[in-house]
């Protein structure tokens, strides 16, 4: 699948949920309405149509939410997906997690096939991590990384670079993911969905954060690429990888390779456009997957050149949906 900019895309990032057991200060507001659960695909929908993706060349797939392992039975997703691994289709079968339940799925998604986790955390610090998250145990967090790494899976941390937190703690979460083995990834925040506060006093733009590692640490960049959005650096004095997602300041539109699937079935072609596909109905409109396929075609040509997302004191959140509707 390759669109009218020549991008091919290869990557599905499919949501199973919009529901999730944090509340993430930049991620949603304290009182979220989600989507009922009857308008949500069915596991055997959400099957289908990876699969119809599948089948038109995508060869990774990132299962997300809101929180994935908050779906009932998502396990049985990831056993029956993981056919196409074995027929050698898909290169990559995989999630991002906040972390709270892995403790409890890390062997069931090894045994899968998946080989690799992305895993939510902004701070080492307890109280923090309770006041970022609204709810967490930041110990529970703890236990899902010890149980991934036992289980054999490679986890990478994503952190969202926040002003005023992540400035103190950049050095020790360095520490903490190299010396376990992992990437760090740093994001900066989108300005999706209302948050029930001001965004500008939650961005620190990416330049900055690098600035102040760089007082301390040397990095150096690499070519190295994980299939997202990520540049990648090495630190000289860990051995460890730090990437950057920097949609605010450079951002990668002109290289995505990706697509995302509400757990509704929408497809949206971009994180930061409104458009949107509805392909529930027509996973449910015919048994044949002629209707689905082309409705996929005909958005794939139509995916917009890339987002224009601002943050700034007169900036209202640039579409009113939050990123836990459409799967990070
Ligand atoms: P890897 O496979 O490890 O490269 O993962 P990934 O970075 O593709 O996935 P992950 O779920 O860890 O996403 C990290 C962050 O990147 C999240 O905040 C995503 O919303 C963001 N992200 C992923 N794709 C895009 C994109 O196309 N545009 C923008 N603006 N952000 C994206
Ligand atoms: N901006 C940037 N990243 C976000 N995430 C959630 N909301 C936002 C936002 N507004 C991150 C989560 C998770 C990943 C899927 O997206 O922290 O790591
Ligand atoms: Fe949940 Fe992830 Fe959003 Fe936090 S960022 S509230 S863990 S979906």
């Amino acid at each position: 699948m390759t669109d009218r900019f020549g991008r091919t895309i290869r990557y599905l990032r499919l949501s199973v949920t919009d529901r999730c057991d944090l509340r993430c200060v930049y991620c949603m507001a304290e009182d979220m309405r989600f989507v009922p659960r009857r308008d949500l695909l069915t596991l055997e929908e959400l099957d289908r149509l990876a699969s119809t993706f599948v089948a038109r060349g995508v060869n990774k797939i990132r299962i997300t939410g809101g929180e994935p392992l908050v779906r009932k039975d998502i396990l049985t997703l990831f056993r029956s997906l993981s056919r196409h691994l074995q027929g050698g289709a898909l290169k990559e079968l995989t999630l991002t997690t906040n972390g709270t339940q892995l403790a409890n799925h890390a062997e069931a998604l090894a045994a899968a096939g998946v080989k690799r986790v992305n895993v939510s955390l902004d701070t080492l610090d307890a109280d923090r991590f309770r006041l970022l998250t609204r709810r967490g145990q930041l110990g529970a967090v703890m236990d899902g990384l010890r149980a991934a790494r036992e289980a054999g899976l490679k986890v990478k941390l994503n952190a969202v670079a926040l002003k005023g937190i992540t400035e103190t703690e950049i050095f020790d979460l360095i520490d903490f993911a190299h010396g376990r083995g992992m990437d760090l990834t740093l994001i900066e925040t989108m300005p999706l969905g209302d948050v029930g506060a001001d965004r500008t006093d939650q961005y620190l733009p990416l330049t900055e954060l690098r600035r102040l590692i760089e007082r301390r640490l040397t990095l150096v960049d690499t070519s190295e690429r994980s299939g997202g959005p990520a540049r990648y650096t090495r630190v000289a004095e860990t051995g460890g990888r730090v990437g950057f997602i920097t949609p605010m300041t450079h951002n990668f539109c002109e290289s995505c390779n990706r697509v995302r699937v509400s757990a509704t079935g929408i497809l949206y072609t971009c994180l930061g456009q409104e458009e949107r596909t509805d392909l529930r109905s027509a996973l449910r409109g015919s048994e044949s997957d002629d209707l689905l396929n082309a409705a996929i075609a005909c958005a794939i040509e139509l995916k917009p050149k890339g987002h224009d997302f601002a943050i700034g004191p007169d900036q209202r959140p640039s579409l009113g949906r939050h990123m836990s509707a459409l799967g990070g």
